[in-house]
């Protein structure tokens, strides 16, 4: 009998220079979107899969991650003091989320060199994989999507979605052939390619369930794009070896590794908080009669 999807893998040793100066020394994945560190929408989404067991691959400065998913004596204390149930009750809830546990990659070797770190962690299972700069804002979370997918076909399965074409040298590529529905079957693959050169485009965003034969093929991976150990690269040697499909998953997917990326979840996630959103969205309405407006006295300039 398959095995299930039990563990997942989150990278975040990443030096976040898009974010210079605030990642200088703090993680990027410690960064709100709102008031949540974009780390833990993605531990919420994993756990709402039902990942049982989170490793976290850190740099240099993971600190602050294990103290956001630690307990805060001293905060629940003061909370507890003040009659601050509420935030009580949410602050406690972060540190009993999943088991997560801690690895360090010791140089930024590349997302395939972080992956083969956690190679005994995981041992012989399928696993998942998230990515922490692609929030996913879905009804059903993105990865649950591609488990689903993996119990009908039993083998792994890559996220997708289409972007537009002269964005694919951003990302790792497909060339692929249609099954049914929203699933694809993978021929090849291709870690930012030239857009010209670009086999479709259909693209990996963030979202993995690996077979452990990965471990193998990246033992011996060679570096690739941009001088790393690329996943993408073991991927494609992987899918020589046995079938490997892909899944458009349904959702609305932000890159919040990058700036504007970051600026549309972070309007988007407020306008969904009952807390903030009748305010914000006054706020926003004005701000765009503003701008409406500026444009207007541009053009009668010209
Ligand atoms: C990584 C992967 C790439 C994938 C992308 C999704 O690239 O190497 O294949 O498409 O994540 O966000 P990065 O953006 O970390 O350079």
């Amino acid at each position: 009998m398959s095995k299930r999807v039990r563990k997942a893998i989150i990278p975040a040793a990443g030096l976040g220079t898009r974010f210079l100066p605030a990642t200088k020394s703090q993680p990027k994945e410690m960064l709100p979107i709102v008031d949540k560190p974009t780390l833990q929408y993605i531990i919420e989404e994993a756990i709402q899969s039902g990942i049982e067991e989170i490793l976290i691959v850190t740099g240099r400065s993971k600190k602050s991650i294990e103290d956001h998913f630690d307990r805060s004596v001293e905060l629940e204390l003061e909370l507890e003091q003040k009659g601050k149930t509420e935030m009580l009750e949410m602050v406690q809830d972060i540190s009993k989320m999943a088991d997560i546990y801690y690895i360090r990659q010791k140089e930024p070797r590349g997302l395939g060199h972080a992956i083969s770190c956690a190679r005994s962690f995981i041992g012989n299972e399928p696993f998942a994989v998230l990515l922490g700069d692609d929030i996913v804002d879905s009804e059903t979370p993105c990865l649950r999507q591609l488990m689903d997918a993996y119990e009908e076909y039993k083998t792994s399965i890559l996220g997708v979605q289409k972007v537009a074409k002269e964005d694919t040298n951003k990302y790792g590529i497909l060339d692929v052939k249609h099954i049914e529905g929203r699933v694809y079957k993978v021929r090849d693959m291709v870690e930012k390619p030239d857009i010209d050169k670009s086999p479709s485009n259909i693209a990996i965003l963030g979202r993995y369930i690996i077979m452990p034969k990965i471990f193998d093929i990246l033992e011996n991976q060679a570096p690739g794009k941009g001088g790393e150990i690329q996943l993408t690269d073991a991927l494609k040697t992987l899918a020589t070896q046995e079938a490997i499909y892909a899944y458009d998953f349904k959702g609305k997917r932000y890159d919040v590794g990058d700036k504007l990326g970051f600026l549309q979840a972070t309007v988007d996630f407020a306008l969904k908080r009952d807390d903030l959103k009748d305010e914000f969205e006054e706020f926003l309405k004005k701000k765009g009669a503003e701008l409406i407006d500026k444009d207007k006295s541009l053009a009668l300039v010209k």
